[in-house]
């Protein structure tokens, strides 16, 4: 496996990759992998003859009030997770190769990065669609793959690309949870174990949801009335949002009828979470 630093040789690589045919599966992270990383990548090793994982704690996604500072950093043990999967290249360049001091370009994708955690988050959205849209100007992947953990990331990136007409096809992948349905983030070393504890509420919520869509209700504000409860119930909790939207353009939908997402950004003590669940009416 190798460890690539620089954006020029990792073009170069996937360059010649390219012109030999292969196909590359591209999986892009912040590091701190964990077991949900790890699904991607496995997912990318099943179909692709060249993997490659990005790890870049990507500063034009964070808020200045936001963890950029303390992001978990550990490239030697990710890259000893990645090689334990197989993959071929990880490819970690530095801030200030990604952003030089006269960058100037963004992404924007209209509406979709406005709601959810977009309300709570201005810019987030512009940098993810940035860094994403560099990253696969340099690795040239055929398959990318991402988590539905971040429905919203998830489905903002594959209308960039198929608005910008970008060559490769985007897979998303279901959510990886604990034993107690705690949805696997890096951010979850965050939470003492009180916290820890109490987190399982977000995915019962979530659950909760399912089974009353199942059960025929169909009004969503009844349904978000009783998931908020339930999670108030539950200690150092802070509902930030819990919404039931349209998949595709993530507006609210008033009546569930066809697919709807559950999303929601919970603080516990002074960490944000986020999960979500498809249902459907
Ligand atoms: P990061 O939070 O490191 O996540 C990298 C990928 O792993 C994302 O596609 C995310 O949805 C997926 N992922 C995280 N937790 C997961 C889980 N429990 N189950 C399944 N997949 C999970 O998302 C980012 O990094 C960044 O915004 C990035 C896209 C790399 C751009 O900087």
């Amino acid at each position: 496996m190798k460890i690539i630093r620089s954006i020029k040789e990792m073009q170069q690589l996937a360059g010649s990759w390219k012109r030999r045919g292969y196909r590359v599966g591209f999986v892009p992270t912040m590091g701190a992998l964990h077991e949900g990383h790890l699904s991607l990548i496995r997912q990318a090793r099943k179909n692709n003859k060249k993997v490659i994982v990005s790890i870049f704690v990507n500063p034009t996604q964070f808020g200045p009030k936001e963890d950029f500072k303390k992001y978990p950093r550990n490239l030697s043990e990710d890259a000893r997770l990645c090689r334990k999967e197989g993959v071929d290249v990880v490819f970690c360049p530095s801030a200030v190769e990604m952003y030089p001091s006269n960058y100037k370009t963004y992404v924007e994708i209209e509406d979709l990065s406005a709601v959810l955690c977009g309300e709570f988050r201005p810019g987030h959205f512009r940098g993810v669609a940035t860094v994403v849209t560099k990253l696969f100007n340099i690795v040239q992947p055929d398959i990318a793959y991402l988590g539905q953990k971040d429905a919203q990331q998830a489905i903002i990136i594959k209308r960039m690309a198929r608005d910008l007409n970008m060559p490769l096809r985007i897979e998303i992948v279901p959510t990886r949870r604990d034993r107690d349905g705690l949805a696997l983030s890096s951010r979850n070393r965050y939470l003492t174990a009180a916290e820890r504890k109490s987190a399982a509420v977000l995915n019962r919520a979530l659950n909760l949801g399912h089974k009353l869509v199942a059960d025929g209700n169909r009004n969503s504000r009844k349904i978000i009335t009783k998931l908020k409860a339930l999670i108030r119930k539950s200690p150092r909790t802070r509902i930030q949002y819990l919404e039931i939207v349209d998949p595709q353009d993530l507006r609210p939908v008033a009546r569930i009828k066809g697919q709807a997402l559950i999303a929601l950004a919970v603080y516990l003590g002074k960490t944000r979470l986020i999960d979500n669940i498809i249902v459907r009416g």
